[in-house]
């Protein structure tokens, strides 16, 4: 049989027929923290990995394990671990990778929560992270004999511009090393597939696009199964434990997952709940609509509001006009992405706007089936330095907003009213 398409990936994958025990076509929720073991042999079998068996529900859950096999189908990695938020994943993926000694290179651009990992966990235990334009240019004249990873997300927030994924595949491998996308704003492999670009692993905030209605926290890492752990420059893959077995001879197919497995859920406990896992496969079988329809109305939205009067640029790299138009029309597939940001002339019409809209709701997200409004200067990137801002592209009057579902008339009313009559004097 040919491979299925997304579509019928995003609703089948990790439970191709229904339920042994109920017959219920939907993926139950397994709330239990623990399983029944058949007797002493099959215990100590499950335990040392010798049997299938679901050890306890801070490792294994079944409503975790469809969701985790749905998300390894749609992004075409091998195998994934999901996490308790996209900042597990992060944190997870990134201890997976390093050690003291051990270089990152990242994107300048990434998300501040990942910079947090990077200054209070990874810097003081004695890794060096070095911050970059997520150029291959600029990648290669960073990367070393130590560099472990090269980090960049899909789609940079604010600036929305769009790393040339294969391009800084190619750097990464040539110094040695993995390239790691956070591919939150690739919605789950159906915008951007970054393993099919060379990538070797995959971050997600479940949260976003994934869960799609703003009612899960979530995340995920994706094992690509290529990279070959077995160097020096990654000593974790070649220790053996307790029983004596390396992540390699433990799982061939994907030993970075099975340290993820080790590090985020049985040693720092970042397990996702049963219900969480249960939003996000719900969300899944409808990402393919919500994102089209989202993306189209980013697109319609954004070129729209670059009209408006007050409104001093726009950007979305779906319009020709953006700087990385080009590299996204190769990187993204299917849509530029629900995300457009626009600068007023002035801050205080952008602050007038977030007090205003009524459809839009003034919140701390994206990916939401709603749409969703924020001035990052003073929110997202508010732990940031001003000149840190500033270099990340994130400015006093600007406003990102992640489309939903409403109709498009609506927002747009909702915008024009919502920038309308702000008294010059404000
Ligand atoms: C690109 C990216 N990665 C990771 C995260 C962290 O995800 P979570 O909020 O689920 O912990 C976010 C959250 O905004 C994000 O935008």
């Amino acid at each position: 049989m040919t491979r299925p398409a997304f579509e019928t990936l995003s609703l089948h994958a990790g439970q191709e027929s229904p339920d042994p025990a109920s017959r219920a076509r939907a993926v139950p929720i397994v709330a239990t923290s623990s399983f029944v073991f058949d007797g002493a042999d099959h215990a100590e079998a499950v335990f040392d990995g010798t049997a299938d068996g679901n050890q306890y529900g801070r490792m294994h859950n079944p409503t975790v394990a469809a969701f985790e096999e749905r998300l390894t189908a749609l992004e075409g990695g091998v195998r994934t671990v999901a996490l308790s938020s996209g900042q597990a994943a992060t944190t997870s993926l990134l201890f997976a990778l390093t050690r003291p000694g051990a270089q990152v290179v990242m994107s300048k651009e990434v998300f501040g929560g990942t910079f947090s990992v990077v200054r209070k966990l990874l810097e003081p235990w004695g890794c060096r992270v070095d911050a970059v334009e997520p150029t291959p240019e600029a990648v290669a004249a960073a990367v070393g004999p130590d560099t472990v990873g090269v980090w960049v997300e899909t789609i940079a927030n604010p600036s929305l511009s769009v790393p040339d994924i294969p391009a800084l595949a190619e750097v990464a491998h040539a110094a040695g090393a993995p390239l790691v996308v956070d591919n939150t704003w690739g919605c789950g492999g159906y915008l951007c597939r970054p393993f099919e670009l060379g990538a070797d692993l995959v971050a997600h905030s479940a949260t976003k696009w994934i869960g799609g209605h703003g009612t899960l926290i979530g995340g995920a890492v994706v094992d690509g199964g290529r990279f070959d752990w077995q160097s020096d420059r990654f000593p974790a893959f070649l220790a053996r434990d307790a029983r004596g077995r390396t992540y390699l001879e433990q799982s061939p197919e994907a030993p970075f997952a099975a340290r993820v497995h080790d590090l985020g859920l049985f040693t720092m406990g970042m397990t996702l709940s049963p219900f969480s896992a249960f939003l996000a496969l719900q969300g899944l079988e409808t990402l393919p609509l919500r994102v089209q329809r989202s993306c189209a109305a980013a697109r319609d939205l954004a070129s729209w509001v670059a009209r408006q009067p007050g409104v001093s640029r726009v950007l979305y790299p779906g319009l020709s006009g953006h700087p990385g138009h080009e590299v996204a029309a190769r990187v993204l597939k299917r849509g530029f992405g629900a995300v457009f940001c626009f600068e007023t002339e002035r801050v205080e019409l952008a602050r007038a706007f977030l007090d205003r809209v009524e459809v839009a709701s003034h919140l701390a997200n994206i990916g939401d089936a709603k749409t969703v409004v924020i001035n990052p200067w003073t929110t997202t990137h508010s732990s940031l330095s001003e000149a840190a801002r500033i270099e990340a592209g994130v400015t006093p009057a600007l406003i990102r907003v992640s489309v939903g579902l409403e109709a498009v008339a609506d927002l747009k009313a909702d915008f024009a009213r919502a920038l309308a009559g702000v008294p010059a004097e404000l």
